[in-house]
């Protein structure tokens, strides 16, 4: 297959038999090794995810497909990354400007949602040159803001140590952070060395100072978007708000709770005692919310009932994605897969796993920050 881009987890390819598709295949690289490891899997579960989620959004890329088995998702290929395009083309100060509202268009979407990114850059940033759009990428590192891994992301777009967060670190405002980050590349020219972090105080003065940017809206935007106080940070809306004029949001998705139609009562304590106690033991929090997405998957009208004794891999599956999502993934797909007793195949349980993961109802009630 060709390479197309190495990133840090793995590799990144088109899709040789469909040409407009990227391959992202996980692969743990250590020590310039690359061998797959289980727990990719519960990467690619959790980046799979919550790209789904945000499917209707035309400023998030679009995720095609997941295969377990092989470990990779595909998505909708774009012709560059901003990071690239800025090599590539001489873009202009108009043009500059309708791709930093594309920016905030996606991460107004994401925030809308509650869920944070994490990992904004303008390698992360995908480009079309031809009518100069942007969506957002690589969401690796994404989750509801108390799940998200902000401290994994390259440490030239967080915070220096010592900068405040009086919510603590895991905040909307550490986007901000990384998306100002971003905008003084693209604004100011002003990009950060490998390993060089900075206070918002010292980003503000860099900002304020500049020579290279004209657009005197957007440098106090720039300006507003990193005070002191992290967690006190303005929203990607008040944003477009502020320098655009506009709105943009994504409605949460209503959750769909399916009353229980299907499952006899003591199949409906076995499931519960089995995901309560099997997420005890991995440390997966939202043991409750579990059961009730999982319930409601089964009850789903609008799919075929599943057999009983079948219910093991459903309750696995399950424990699996939200072990992906919810806890440092401790439960990997081969101690899920040990968890069976029915005899059921390995390929059947990732079926089972990738059908729930890109079930739109099971992921809305999975991510959906009001749902119990
Ligand atoms: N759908 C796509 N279309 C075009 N290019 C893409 C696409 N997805 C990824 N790329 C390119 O591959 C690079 C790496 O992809 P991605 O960020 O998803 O992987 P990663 O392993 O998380 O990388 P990193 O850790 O470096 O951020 C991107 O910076 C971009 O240049
Ligand atoms: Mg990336």
């Amino acid at each position: 297959m060709e390479t197309f881009e190495d990133g840090g987890f793995g590799q990144i390819s088109i899709d040789p038999k469909d040409r407009t598709l990227i391959v992202k295949k996980f692969v743990t690289k250590k020590n310039g090794m690359q061998n797959p490891k289980p727990w990719d899997t519960n990467f690619l579960l959790q980046e799979a995810i919550c790209t789904f989620y945000f499917t209707e959004s035309e400023f998030i890329v679009k995720l095609m497909g997941v295969n377990l088995k092989e470990k990779y998702i595909k998505t909708q290929r774009w012709p560059y990354s901003l990071r690239q395009a800025f090599y590539k083309f001489k873009i202009t100060d108009e043009q500059k400007l309708f791709i930093f509202r594309d920016i905030l268009y996606g991460m107004s979407h994401m925030q809308s949602r509650s869920i944070i990114h994490a990992d904004i850059k303008c390698s992360n940033i995908l480009y079309n040159h031809e009518d100069n759009t942007v969506c957002i990428c690589d969401l690796g590192l994404s989750s509801i803001v108390k799940y998200a891994k902000v401290d994994v992301c390259a440490v030239e777009y967080a915070p220096a140590p010592g900068t405040k967060s009086s919510n603590g670190n895991k905040v909307i405002g550490r986007d901000m952070f990384a998306l100002c980050i971003t905008g003084a590349e693209i604004f100011c020219n002003i990009v950060s060395k490998e390993g060089q972090q900075r206070t918002p105080a010292e980003l503000r003065k860099l900002i304020r100072e500049n020579k290279v940017i004209k657009n005197e809206r957007i440098r106090a935007g720039l300006l507003m978007m990193v005070p002191d106080d992290l967690s006190k940070a303005p929203t990607a809306m008040d944003m477009l708000k502020f320098i655009y004029g506009e709105t943009r949001d994504l409605p949460l998705p209503a959750v769909v709770k399916n009353s229980n139609k299907r499952i006899f009562q003591e199949d409906l304590e076995f499931i519960q005692k089995t995901v309560f106690t099997i997420a005890e033991k991995y440390k997966i929090e939202r043991p409750k919310r579990c059961f009730n997405s999982l319930v409601s998957f089964l009850n789903n009208p609008k799919r075929d009932p599943v057999n009983p004794k079948d219910y093991d891999m459903y309750i696995s599956a399950a424990l699996l994605i939200y072990s992906s999502l919810f806890s440092m993934p401790r439960l990997y797909i081969d101690r899920a897969f040990d968890l069976l007793s029915s005899g059921a195949t390995r390929e059947k349980f990732e079926e089972v796993v990738t059908i729930m993961a890109t079930d739109v109802e099971f992921v809305n009630f999975t991510l959906n920050p009001h749902s119990k």
